[in-house]
């Protein structure tokens, strides 16, 4: 028989002021201790008792990135669903509140400038691997059109730097998340993401070798200009695979084979390209069909894009 006492105890954490005041900062982004201390003025160790509270009573949730742990609004449970209804009943006109989220938006700038000197140090050299291939609007068309008509609620985006794959979906899905290893890309993702009003999208640093989500939880899997930088792409997308549901689709954006040794020094490449041969022996061996592949040719570089579906069974044919 199920209990009142989950309830509660998430009613006992909310009503008290500093967690009430939490819990709002909680649902307009993803917040570290640091920046919390900073907005509510308390004390580290205050903050972070009624921090614990409110994660022990389901209604926020943790997400550790290296040393830095962020809190967001939980987003399952029943406990997400009174936190979400608490703050739909917060009244916009209280000054503590008010002051609060003027805080807020203070952090939020500085993030944003702070992700702004990491793309404006780096953009040279994006610049120019960009003008090698084919404009990123014409590949994101082509990307919007093979998903057109597919049902997709979840979406995960495997080495979602600045979070791109996310935005050009978020529109469409209930729930869309990212994951990278890089701290600095997290950062910008999530700025550019606040600033497209993508409340739906998160991301989350975590290696794609081992994704922190259980088999069989996304609709669609997307790794856009992700597999020439790994010793092991091919596990890669074994990895994403585990984590899609039968039917469930795999995106994959990347170059045709090419000659472009340069890029190995100084973009870091590993590979140089992959073929449809290569593609559809992973596909096989992770349980995928190949539906379609495309290539869009650049001078000199070709962007490939191959759409495979996991087969019912999941299990490689
Ligand atoms: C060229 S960027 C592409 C970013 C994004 N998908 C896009 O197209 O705009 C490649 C990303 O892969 C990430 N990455 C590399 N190895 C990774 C790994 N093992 N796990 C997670 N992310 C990784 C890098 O940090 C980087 O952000």
């Amino acid at each position: 028989m199920e209990s009142i006492e989950p309830l509660l105890s998430a009613l006992r954490a909310a009503a008290e002021p500093t967690r009430l005041r939490l819990l709002a900062l909680c649902a307009h982004g993803e917040l570290t201790v640091s920046e919390l201390v900073g907005i509510l003025g308390q004390s580290q160790p205050r903050v972070s008792r009624h921090l614990k509270l409110l994660t022990e009573a389901g209604l926020l949730e943790r997400i550790r990135e290296g040393s830095w742990v962020f809190h967001r609004q939980a987003q399952e449970g029943a406990a997400a669903h009174l936190a979400r209804q608490l703050n739909e009943m917060l009244p916009d006109q209280d000054g503590t509140l008010t002051r609060d989220l003027e805080r807020l938006s203070l952090v939020k700038n500085e993030r944003e400038r702070a992700a702004a000197d990491y793309f404006r140090r780096n953009a040279e050299s994006w610049d120019k691997l960009r003008s090698l291939h084919v404009d990123d609007s014409i590949v994101e068309r082509v990307l919007l059109d093979m998903l057109e008509g597919h049902q997709i609620d979840q979406l995960l985006d495997v080495g979602t730097g600045t979070g791109r794959m996310l935005e050009l979906f978020g529109e469409r899905l209930i729930k869309g998340e990212g994951i990278d290893l890089s701290r600095e890309m997290l950062s910008v993702a999530r700025a550019n993401l606040e600033r497209a009003g993508r409340d739906n999208c998160a991301v989350r640093q975590a290696d794609m070798y081992q994704i922190p989500f259980q088999a069989s939880a996304f609709d669609a899997v997307t790794m856009h200009q992700v597999l020439h930088f790994l010793d092991h792409p091919g596990r890669a997308v074994g990895e994403a695979v585990r984590v899609l549901k039968a039917g469930g689709l795999l995106l994959l954006v990347d170059f045709a084979p090419h000659n472009e040794e340069s890029l190995r020094d100084e973009h870091a490449h590993r590979r140089l390209g992959f073929d449809d041969t290569e593609v559809t022996a992973w596909f096989k061996a992770s349980g995928m069909s190949l539906l379609k592949s495309e290539h869009l040719p650049g001078n000199p570089l070709t962007v490939t894009i191959w759409l495979g579906q996991k087969n019912d069974s999941g299990n490689s044919v």
